[in-house]
């Protein structure tokens, strides 16, 4: 190209002569056929590429997934080894992967002709650049590690607390269990020495069965009807010559057993064995009772990882469509011990919403901090509301308490990292900036908030179909790395 053709891209538009023909000599122009990449992420970056005509895309790698973070066909924006001046303090590779869609053509530069001339013609430029790119990765360095360690803290602090109660409960059931087998093995001695005929036995073989259902079946009694219940009972086997019947009437109503139910089986057993066979009907339904409450336990603990793997989304890839519900029914699952019984929970969903592509872990860390502050903000009592809504090609979450609300002299300020109004040890005032960077820099979203005394909401904006050319959702410091519109 000649000197005067490469005055007219806005790069070297206040380039001298001198300087325009010291490009005109070391560029070359090189053709791309549309659908071929110019070059890849990763690969050794040799060359700065101006586009002259055509149209290109830029993508990075995220997670394995390839994601497009520039559609352009504007004359005269760059990319390719933008960091060359830099050095060797940096890895020379290509930060992103350059295609172009349509037949494409570049002023190509080598990477260490551009290096050097960076460096002799803008001088102080570039200890500007220097400074802006060190110090804004080792910005970004400490907010990523915060990020995760916030992430786990969160994720760690609320399964502990929430495992922690079924697991002691099916400990205390184990132990309760174990006794009344032992329990129950002594029973069938006795039995055994009372000389049970055969029929007899099997008879109440049957009757332990069917009480093993009636108690499956049993529906809860208010204190009440359960008093008056054991009371009848009570009396029924004071009556048959059971000895302290008040030890046994209660398990025994528990189990959804009554004074019709009792007389039946012990015409099957017979009154000289009634004693024994009562009370292993009161352990056969005991066991029950506890298994039952083991299973509860269980199925809880399990609900629980469920809802940890959901919420990390440890078992799926970072980027795919997920349903936002899921998402944040998970992430109240595990933020159940930070939110005091004095605050309502509300669900406002609307479940027609169709799924989005996402980063899941990511957006549980937005709802997270989002449901963090409402909490903080409501002191103890109020409603946290949780909403979701579709508009247009946008879908909406919103999350809401009836907090004091955000002063309007705050308000400017919530979404710059460390800013907090709480108390050391209680804000880092990193919440807001994490989200703000999820939601608009990684989903092209937006987080909106709208606040008076006693009614705050944020407001997630989620584009429900992907994004094509939007701008650069890398964070600073990437880009200065991409293709710039100028
Ligand atoms: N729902 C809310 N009601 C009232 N004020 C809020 C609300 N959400 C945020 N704020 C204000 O915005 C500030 C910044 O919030 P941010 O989540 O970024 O930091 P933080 O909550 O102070 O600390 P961190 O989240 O890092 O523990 C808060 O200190 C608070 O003053
Ligand atoms: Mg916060």
């Amino acid at each position: 190209m000649t000197p005067a053709e490469l005055r007219t891209l806005f790069l070297f538009e206040a380039l001298d002569e001198n300087q325009l023909a010291w490009l005109s000599e070391r560029g070359r122009v090189e053709q791309r056929t549309g659908g071929s990449a110019v070059y890849n992420e990763g690969e050794p970056a040799t060359c700065f590429f101006v586009l002259l005509s055509g149209a290109v895309t830029l993508s990075r790698r995220l997670h394995g997934d390839d994601i497009e973070v520039t559609r352009t066909d504007q004359r005269g924006v760059y990319s390719g080894a933008t960091q060359a001046y830099l050095g060797d303090r940096v890895d020379q590779v290509y930060p992103n992967t350059l295609r172009a869609v349509s037949d494409a053509e570049f002023f190509v530069l080598p990477a260490d002709e551009f290096a050097s001339a960076i460096r002799s013609w803008f001088p102080m430029a570039l200890h500007l650049l220097e400074g802006l790119f060190f110090g804004s990765r080792a910005a970004d360095t400490i907010l990523g590690e915060r990020e995760r360690l916030v992430a786990l803290g969160a994720l760690s602090a609320g399964l502990t607390h929430e495992l922690n109660n079924p697991a002691a409960a099916a400990v205390r059931a184990t132990e309760a269990l174990r006794e009344r087998v032992a329990g129950m093995r002594h029973k069938l001695a006795l039995i055994a020495d009372g000389r049970l005929d055969g029929t007899r036995l099997r008879g109440l073989v049957e009757i332990q069965d069917a009480a093993v259902k009636q108690a499956a079946a049993a529906t809860p009694l208010s204190a009440l009807d359960a008093s008056d219940a054991e009371d009848e009972l009570t009396d029924w086997l004071d009556e048959h010559g059971v000895a302290n019947p008040w030890d046994i009437a209660p398990v025994l109503v528990s189990g959804g057993v009554n004074v019709p139910w009792l007389a039946t089986a012990a015409e099957a057993v017979g009154e000289d064995h009634l004693d024994s066979a009562v009370r292993w009907l009161a352990y056969t339904i005991d066991t029950e009772l506890l298994m039952g409450e083991i299973d509860d336990a269980v199925t809880r603990v399990s609900d629980l990882v469920g809802a940890a793997k959901q919420y990390s989304q440890l078992d799926r890839a970072p980027h795919q469509v997920v349903d936002v519900h899921a998402l944040l029914d998970a992430t109240l699952t595990m933020m159940r011990a930070k939110i005091p019984a004095g605050i309502r929970v509300v669900k406002e969903y609307d479940r027609t919403l169709p799924p989005v592509p996402a980063f899941g872990a990511e957006l549980n860390q937005v709802w997270t901090n989002l449901i963090d502050n409402a909490v903080d903000a409501m002191d103890g009592e109020g409603t946290l509301t949780l909403g979701t809504r579709r508009e247009g090609d946008r879908l909406f979450v919103e999350v809401t308490d009836t907090g004091g609300g955000i002063p309007p002299e705050v308000r400017p300020r919530i979404f710059e990292p460390f800013f907090s109004t709480k108390s050391v040890g209680e804000g880092t005032g990193l919440g807001l900036d994490i989200s703000y960077r999820i939601v608009v820099n990684k989903h092209h979203g937006d987080i909106r908030v709208d606040s008076r005394p006693g009614h705050t909401r944020f407001q997630v904006c989620l584009p429900i179909t992907p994004v094509d050319d939007s701008a650069d959702p890398a964070d600073s410091a990437d880009a200065a790395g991409s293709a710039a519109g100028g």
